[in-house]
């Protein structure tokens, strides 16, 4: 039997107001896999996620997981149903502990019981079991990262959604936090939506390419096949 879709987002238009940002967006992410999107600032990533989430209603189109509906629905029932989200510029909460951190992302599950073991969790990420007592404000902006993903790792979700989780970062340690998310698909079996600026780094984790501008999916291809020197060119203007 084919493996189904994990996600499908079919004909997506989403829109602030009065102003449409997508304009008929098509994406699917398949199980085990790393998949992402590249494009430059303004085109629309973080408005995929956030209308992928539930947080910005979808005007028109449809978003599927394992090929139920659950377009425009509540975002904690997108949660429960699945998808676990760390948006853009880490959201962790400066003044509580690595592990009052991470325990906030029970909120996330229907019964308030980790899907994922502090111990799993810990073995991904043993700099957070080093400072797990320590002010979540504290740690450096890699290890904030990484305390945002596994805040959401801990609901136990089939897809994370990754908002240029690199930014701001050097390159060392954004490579550590692609090593995580390897690691994430190899052994959980859990998928990846990145969204990404930095092509070295994306090329390193991904398994399937998408190419946004001005709001619509204009390539896509697998690492294998996805011509790099042209998106580079793209990126770059
Ligand atoms: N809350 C908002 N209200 C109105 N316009 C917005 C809002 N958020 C983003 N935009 C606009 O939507 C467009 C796409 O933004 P965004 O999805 O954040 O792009 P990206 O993540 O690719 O940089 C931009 O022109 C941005 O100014
Ligand atoms: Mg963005």
């Amino acid at each position: 039997m084919e493996p189904t879709t994990l996600l499908q987002v079919n004909d997506i238009v989403a829109a602030y107001g009065q102003s449409t940002i997508l304009w008929g967006v098509n994406l699917e992410v398949q199980p085990g896999t790393v998949t992402t999107v590249m494009g430059r600032n303004g085109v629309g990533k973080t408005t995929l996620l956030k209308t992928i989430m539930g947080l910005l209603k979808a005007r028109q189109g449809q978003v599927l997981l394992k090929g139920r509906p659950i377009t425009s629905q509540a975002p904690y029932k997108i949660a429960r149903a699945g998808i676990g989200y760390v948006p853009q510029g880490r959201e962790i909460i400066p003044k509580l502990t690595v592990q009052e951190n991470l325990l906030l992302g029970l909120e996330a599950t229907p019964d308030h019981k980790p899907r994922m073991t502090e111990e799993e969790i810990y073995t991904l990420f043993p700099i957070l079991k080093e400072f797990r007592r320590r002010a979540g404000g504290n740690l450096s902006g890699g290890q904030q990262q990484q305390l945002a993903i596994a805040r959401t790792l801990i609901s136990g979700p089939a897809l994370l959604l990754l908002d240029e989780p690199t930014e701001g970062l050097q390159p060392s340690i954004a490579i550590e936090i692609g090593d995580i998310l390897r690691r994430l698909v190899t052994t959980k079996g859990m998928a990846v939506l990145l969204v990404e600026q930095k092509i070295d780094f994306a090329r390193h984790v991904t398994d399937y390419f998408y190419f946004m501008e001005r709001g619509r999916m204009i390539k896509e291809g697998s690492a294998a096949t996805f011509d790099f020197q042209e998106l580079q060119e793209h990126i770059a203007v």
